[in-house]
């Protein structure tokens, strides 16, 4: 091994705990992207990065508008010539903390426990952004980076990128490089260190149901209104048959096929019915009963109910007829679906099957492309190497089931394939309470992005 790379992950093993002050300290700023509340929470978490690029050496600092939360950008490129230009990615924002009173430790207080982080953004993924901000420190402290890199932090990730599709093309060519270095997926356990590449899409919609000008008297008037409640929980039981398979008009028809070595790869993975059972505590599995679990969450489409609402939920029972119903609904989509032709599926499956007796309106509110990146790309097996330096063992290769909007647009604006891992495991609740980041492999995942710009240069 050469000096500089051992020194930069001796660096990184005796800054341990600072890091993880950083992350604590990233992590007190509640940045959730969706939450209007929270607008000036996002630029804090935005400054922030921008004065910890600056701190580790970076050039050329910037906030960038968007029509949301700002880009952050910072960049070394003082490689020399013909060394690669790596654009590091990351998302500041995170997810809403409710249900708040299901978390056992404060959201934005991150607390240690034995080997886990708990706190929202640990996981998902204010770690990983650190970790990449660790090993550049470590890095830069101790020699000088091999490569050229640039930064791309966002804060709009999970509201679905929606300044993005305008943005990255007005700022091509400063984000122009040669592949994206992306740690916002994860592993599929501790122990087995994965490389992500596929991504699935997603199309998430508002359904709103009306009926009465007003709520009604049960008795009154039950048997002569048709319940909203009633006629949206038809229409929604009528999204998908017996198999599982979604009924939107013409929703198979772009699908992909699984080829026989994909399917032969899949089937190899650990994730087989028992570890979704043990993830999830059903007392069965459920899904179209001809594809592997892992093939139905990887290289299947779905369509989810993600909330209902309607009627009277309190204490007590209030006889009444509600005047409205709302769901909110979402597909997560496969190469070729997009967004779009599902938006107007859902509205010929609505105008189909509508009952006369309500009023209805569908509502796309965030749309992610779909992407499969290129397994054979150069970076990808300098990231397997390091991996395996680090685990010891090889990584496997999955199709993540989640969604990250900008691998799609990078490949489509900037020409830049995406290099997707993380230190994610699938127990660490991600977008839910009590969401926790392990620390082992959190500093592994720090030393193997270390081993990853050594193997690049
Ligand atoms: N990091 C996740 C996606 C992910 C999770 C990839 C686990 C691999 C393993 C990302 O932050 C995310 O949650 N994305 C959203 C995007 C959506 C709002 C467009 C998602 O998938 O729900
Ligand atoms: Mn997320």
């Amino acid at each position: 091994m050469s000096d500089a790379r051992q020194q930069a992950l001796d660096y990184a093993q005796q800054n341990r705990e600072r890091f993880l002050d950083d992350l604590v300290k990233i992590v007190a700023i509640p940045s959730v992207s969706m939450q209007e509340e929270h607008k000036d929470d996002l630029v804090r978490a935005a400054e922030w990065l921008a004065a910890h690029l600056t701190k580790i050496g970076m050039d050329n600092v910037q906030l960038l508008p968007t029509g949301k939360h700002p880009v952050v950008f910072g960049e070394w490129m003082k490689a020399g010539d013909g060394a690669p230009t790596v654009l590091i990615y990351g998302h500041y924002d995170v997810q809403p903390v409710d249900p708040l009173d299901l978390w056992k430790t404060k959201p934005y207080e991150a607390t240690r426990q034995g080997d886990l982080l708990y706190g929202r953004g640990t996981s998902d993924m204010k770690g990983q952004a650190i970790a990449t901000l660790a090993a550049v420190e470590s890095i830069m402290r101790t020699s000088s980076l091999p490569v050229n890199v640039k930064w791309l932090f966002e804060g709009e990730e999970e509201m679905g990128s929606v300044s993005m599709e305008a943005f990255l093309p007005k700022h091509k060519d400063l984000f122009a490089a040669d592949f994206c270095l992306n740690p916002d997926a994860g592993m599929i356990a501790a122990d087995k260190p994965t490389i992500t590449y596929g991504l699935r899409g997603l199309a998430y919609f508002d359904v709103f149901v009306w009926g009465p000008e007003h709520d009604l008297h049960s008795g009154l008037y039950g048997g002569t209104v048709h319940n909203p409640a009633q006629a949206l929980i038809e229409l929604i039981a009528g999204m998908h048959d017996e198999n599982g398979s979604i009924t939107l008009p013409g929703f198979y028809d772009p699908v992909r096929p699984i080829s026989a070595e994909e399917h032969a790869d899949m089937a190899r993975l650990p994730q087989n019915v028992a570890f979704y059972q043990e993830q999830t505590g059903v007392p069965q599995l459920w899904g179209e009963p001809n594809y592997l679990p892992v093939e139905r969450v990887g290289a299947r489409p779905t369509l989810e109910v993600n909330g209902f609402l309607s009627g009277y939920t309190g204490e007590g029972s209030k006889t009444v007829l509600p005047a409205k119903a709302m769901a909110k609904i979402s597909c997560r989509l496969v190469p070729d679906q997009t967004p779009h032709e599902v938006h107007k599926q859902l509205l010929a499956y609505m105008e189909a099957n509508a009952p006369k007796t309500i009023k209805w309106e569908v509502k796309l509110l965030n749309a992610a492309p779909t992407a499969i990146t290129d397994r054979d790309l150069p970076a990808v097996k300098s990231m397997a190497q390091a991996m395996e330096t680090v685990w010891g063992v090889r990584p496997l290769f999955k199709r993540e089931g989640g969604s990250i909007p900008v691998v799609s647009l990078l490949q489509d604006t900037v020409g830049a394939e995406s290099v997707l891992f993380g230190a994610s495991l699938p127990e660490d609740n991600v977008h839910a309470p009590n969401e926790r980041l392990h620390l082992p492999t959190w500093y592994k995942a720090i030393d193997a992005i270390i081993h990853f710009f050594y193997n690049l240069g």
